[in-house]
């Protein structure tokens, strides 16, 4: 048996009501953390944290309701880090598509949400935990950022930008006692890949092509394929882990 040893250490999830962060917090809940789940919508996170909290660990659940894309709120999330023992960024909604399908306003967006939201909740946790000696950050990124894919700029630069921010600063990071890591998904099957796949509804569309017949194993991820290896990584057991981002995509990213 591997125990993880999270009961009772409390946890920040952004994008706990979506596919990979609601499957991160279900985790963590059924481990015994205490958690804050993060996102927009107020019946979303009012219904998840009655249903996690309802799971038998009895772990407490906090929402915050906050659109990361705008400062104001992310003070407000920030005022949850203070005693946080783990942080985890899965929020964020990059738009899609090559350059000129993307308006200027849509790319800064995406990057303000996912880019700068991760950033700034890093930076808030980083000084709590550099104070208390203890934590660990666990950015959700995106295997385009090692592999840019021409038909999603805007993910691909976030994702890259992520990569570079998570080793930068969870290579000097343990220097306080604090691990800083990343998650590199390929695709998963959440609702925002069931979003793309409508808008890839053609079968003539390389897009739909490629993420419909060439996937390793012949499907996406499950969110809880991503889900266990991040509880992995945010425990004790991973305790030499910092300032690497791991890449769960079955080998996705080397096929043509
Ligand atoms: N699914 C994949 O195949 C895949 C692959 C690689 C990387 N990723 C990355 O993993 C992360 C999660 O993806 P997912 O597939 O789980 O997405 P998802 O199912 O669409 O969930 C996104 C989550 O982020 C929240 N969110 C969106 N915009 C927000 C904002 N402005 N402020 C605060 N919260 C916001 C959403 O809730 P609200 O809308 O209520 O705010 C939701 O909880 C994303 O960064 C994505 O780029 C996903």
């Amino acid at each position: 048996m591997i125990d993880l040893q999270l009961q009772g250490l409390r946890a920040v999830v952004t994008g706990a009501t979506g596919g990979i962060g609601n499957a991160i917090a279900e985790k963590l809940a059924l481990e015994g953390c205490a958690l804050t789940l993060v996102a927009r919508d107020p019946p979303a996170l009012d219904r998840e944290a009655a249903r996690l909290g309802a799971l038998a660990s009895g772990a407490p659940v906090a929402t915050i309701a906050a659109d990361l894309g705008r400062p104001e709120d992310i003070a407000r999330v920030a005022v949850s880090l203070e005693n946080a023992d783990i942080l985890v960024n899965a929020a964020g909604a990059v738009p899609r598509g090559q350059l000129l399908d993307t308006t200027a306003e849509a790319f800064r967006w995406g990057m303000a949400v996912k880019g700068f939201g991760t950033i700034d909740l890093c930076r808030e946790a980083f000084r709590h935990m550099k104070a208390r000696r203890r934590g660990v950050i666990l950015n959700i990124i995106g295997n385009s950022g090692q592999r840019p894919n021409p038909k999603s700029v805007g993910t691909s630069t976030v994702n890259a930008a992520l990569i570079a921010f998570t080793e930068a600063v969870g290579s000097i990071s343990p220097d306080d006692n604090v691990r800083v890591l990343g998650i590199n998904p390929g695709l998963v099957a959440t609702p925002r890949t069931a979003g793309l796949l409508q808008a890839s509804a053609d079968p003539n569309d390389l897009a739909y092509t490629h993420l419909t017949r060439d996937l390793p194993f012949g499907r996406m991820a499950r969110p809880e394929e991503i889900a266990d290896f991040a509880a992995f990584l945010v425990s004790a057991r991973a305790g030499y882990c910092s300032g690497s981002v791991y890449t769960i995509d079955g080998g996705a990213r080397l096929r043509v």
